[in-house]
């Protein structure tokens, strides 16, 4: 897969393992004010929410389209079915933003049953939240105070990959993660007698770091 940073039209994140990931395409943009670029439903939404979500959901949708358009898939308007975005069939992908930075994955279902990409700025998470969020052995690993942000963000992308699948409710602490540092790589693991369990356990995360902030992917 490629990354896209949407503004400098540049590929980055050549280095990292996420951008080893096949058959996905992933596109980072500046939030800015893209809501002029949105489809008509997509405006509708995009007005009836305060000031910063509106730019926060317009540029994910012009992120996600970026993504779309790049595994060959024109131009749609991506509306929602409850908080997910109603992709175009036969595509899955993942929608993400911070006050400064969206981004978005896309795929075709029959390279990968799940996509979910996640993006925090580095600092994001304090070790108070850390403490109630993470299990012991998650909490042991933390090599450094700003990986406590790349776990959580590990965590929210194993959620959107997955719940999309399975449509169960899953809370940081249903959910461990091993990460090998070495590869690049996380896997997860859900607690016992969850519905997800397969799926989360089929899955495969890789972070990388861009403009002081994580983005991580993960990938069933
Ligand atoms: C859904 C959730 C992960 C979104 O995270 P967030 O930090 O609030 O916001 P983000 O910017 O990262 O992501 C928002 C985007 O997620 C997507 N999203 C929302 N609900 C989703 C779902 N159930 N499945 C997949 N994607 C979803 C949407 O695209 C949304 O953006 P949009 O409304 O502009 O389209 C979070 O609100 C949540 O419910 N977390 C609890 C569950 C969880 O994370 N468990 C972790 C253990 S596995």
């Amino acid at each position: 897969m490629s990354v896209l940073d949407l503004g400098s039209g540049r590929q980055i994140l050549s280095e990292s393992r996420i951008a080893s990931v096949a058959g996905a395409e992933l596109v980072v943009t500046e939030v800015g004010d893209r809501r002029k670029a949105l489809f008509a439903g997509e405006a509708d939404y995009a007005a009836s929410v305060a000031d910063g979500r509106a730019r926060q959901y317009a540029a994910g949708r012009v992120a996600a389209r970026a993504a779309l358009e790049r595994i060959g898939v024109g131009a749609v308007e991506i509306g929602a079915v409850g908080h997910q975005p109603a992709w175009p069939a036969g595509v899955v992908g993942s929608i993400a933003h911070t006050r400064s930075l969206a981004v978005a994955v896309a795929g075709m279902e029959s390279a990968c049953r799940g996509l979910g990409v996640d993006i925090e700025r580095e600092t994001a998470v304090s070790a108070a939240v850390a403490t109630r969020l993470f299990a012991e052995s998650e909490q042991a690993w933390l090599p450094a105070p700003e990986w406590r942000t790349m776990l959580f963000c590990a965590k929210e992308a194993v959620y959107k990959a997955v719940n999309p699948i399975v449509g169960e409710f899953l809370g940081f602490r249903d959910v461990e993660l091993a990460i090998d540092a070495e590869r690049q790589e996380f896997r997860a693991e859900c607690r016992e007698g969850l519905e997800s369990a397969a799926a989360v356990a089929a899955g495969r995360g890789h972070w990388a770091r861009y403009r002081a902030h994580w983005i991580v992917l993960f990938v069933v």
